[in-house]
């Protein structure tokens, strides 16, 4: 009993900590939109915490969802199938928004913007209330020019978040890079800044911290249990109090989810094993992006905010870690840059979700996105319409997108 007490309390105390640590520090950084007369997208930008999802308040004050859905699916190349990538990602950027996530991680380099934009547009939820993030590279002769592309894909006027992709090319290819990012935040079109992939290049990591002006918001790194990324992510969190938000989180489905010992805490939660990497990822103060092309499994993956790991389960999951061994993706970065970009016309029909009209509207209900439904958490907004269980018991349909 006294144990099953203090494996209670220290989950409240590490939930209160985890809390703590994303909300109590001070801001470093200039907010966004410092060039413009309104504010800048900060000002316009409504983003909220939606299925349970925890917010952090990044070292320039703006808020992130910690948690989103990886775009990429494996390139593919030719017009005729990058059409495909496109629909692939259309569909799971609709998925992943009616199921409550609220940020996207895309990149120019996945080729696959114009089927997040396409998403965005048809999901019915507003933009303002959407985490974007694309990546730039960062050997780009003309970083201005490409921004501009991203911008047109993805059909928004701004991108919350612009992360260098790879440190690769020269470090002044690099700092010019930046730069591009650091005017556009001033004007309003960026939100936050990141850094993505710099600890495998730490004298870019250097030279990036030693030379901007805006310092970096968020750094991307691989990080999964089986490559815990104990040095990298201090580094980061610590000394610059930037966010950390982490790539392959379920190691791109290989060897994490076939350890036992995860496999022993999901049987012990009913959870599946990606639920509880994932879940692992929230309560280590980490941003984790997993990516699915399978509505059922976007809709497993946020469903992680009903159950809390203890203290025990997550001190065993630290002692799985095998530090870079169990890295899958280990790229030396230097001097050399990553091609051309190429894109083509795609064809889309645009079919918006369909919002139906109902005579249950009640406008004094608040538009809560986290609701319940015979005890049961759901998600999933329904065409457009929220359904909400009721103090008194009685099941509400509320529609919140017109
Ligand atoms: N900055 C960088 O350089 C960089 C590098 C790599 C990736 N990334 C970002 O990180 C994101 C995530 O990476 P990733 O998608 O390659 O790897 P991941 O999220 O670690 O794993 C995705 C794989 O797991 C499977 N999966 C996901 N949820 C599942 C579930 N509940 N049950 C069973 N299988 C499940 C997916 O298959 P199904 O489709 O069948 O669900 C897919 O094969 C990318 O999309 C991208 O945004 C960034």
């Amino acid at each position: 009993m006294k144990t099953r007490l203090f494996t209670m309390l220290a989950a409240v105390l590490l939930s209160v900590s985890a809390f703590a640590q994303n909300f109590d520090h001070e801001v470093t950084q200039p907010a966004p939109g410092g060039n413009t007369p309104d504010g800048g997208p900060q000002a316009v930008s409504n983003i909220t915490s939606v299925a349970g999802v925890p917010l952090v308040r990044l070292n320039n004050g703006v808020m992130m969802p910690r948690f989103g859905l990886g775009t990429q699916v494996q390139s593919l190349e030719g017009p005729n199938q990058r059409q495909i990538l496109n629909e692939t990602v259309n569909g799971m950027v609709i998925s992943a928004l009616q199921s409550g996530y609220r940020h996207l991680d895309d990149a120019m380099f996945y080729y696959n913007e114009r089927g997040t934009g396409w998403g965005i547009l048809e999901s019915g939820v507003p933009r303002e209330e959407i985490w974007v993030t694309s990546k730039i590279s960062g050997n780009l002769a003309d970083a201005q020019n490409a921004f501009n592309g991203m911008l047109e894909r993805l059909q928004v006027d701004y991108i919350d978040l612009v992360y260098i992709h790879h440190p690769a090319g020269t470090l002044t290819d690099i700092l010019a890079c930046w730069r591009v990012m650091e005017d556009e935040y001033k004007a309003g079109r960026i939100r936050a800044l990141g850094i993505s992939n710099f600890d495998n290049r730490m004298e870019a990591f250097n030279y990036i911290l030693q030379n901007a002006e805006i310092k970096p918001q968020i750094a991307q790194i691989e990080c999964h249990p089986l490559a815990q990324r104990t040095d990298a992510r201090p580094l980061y969190a610590d000394n610059y109090d930037m966010q950390v938000e982490c790539w392959y989180p379920l190691n791109h489905n290989r060897n994490d989810v076939n350890n036992p010992t995860l496999q022993q805490i999901a049987q012990a939660h009913g959870k599946t094993v990606y639920q509880i990497i994932l879940r692992w990822h929230i309560q280590e103060g980490l941003c984790p992006v997993p990516g699915s092309t399978n509505p059922a499994h976007i809709l497993e993956n946020i469903s992680i905010f009903d159950f809390d790991l203890s203290a025990e389960e997550m001190e065993a999951i630290r002692g799985i870690d095998m530090g870079d061994a169990g890295r899958s993706f280990n790229l030396q970065y230097g001097n050399w840059g990553f091609g051309n970009f190429v894109d083509y016309e795609y064809e889309h029909t645009y079919t918006p979700s369909a919002v139906t009209e109902n005579e249950d509207i009640n406008t004094d209900i608040e538009p809560v996105r986290i609701f319940t439904v015979n005890g049961k958490q759901v998600n999933t907004l329904q065409n457009g319409i929220n359904i909400i269980l009721m103090s008194d018991g009685t099941v509400k349909k509320v529609v919140v997108f017109k």
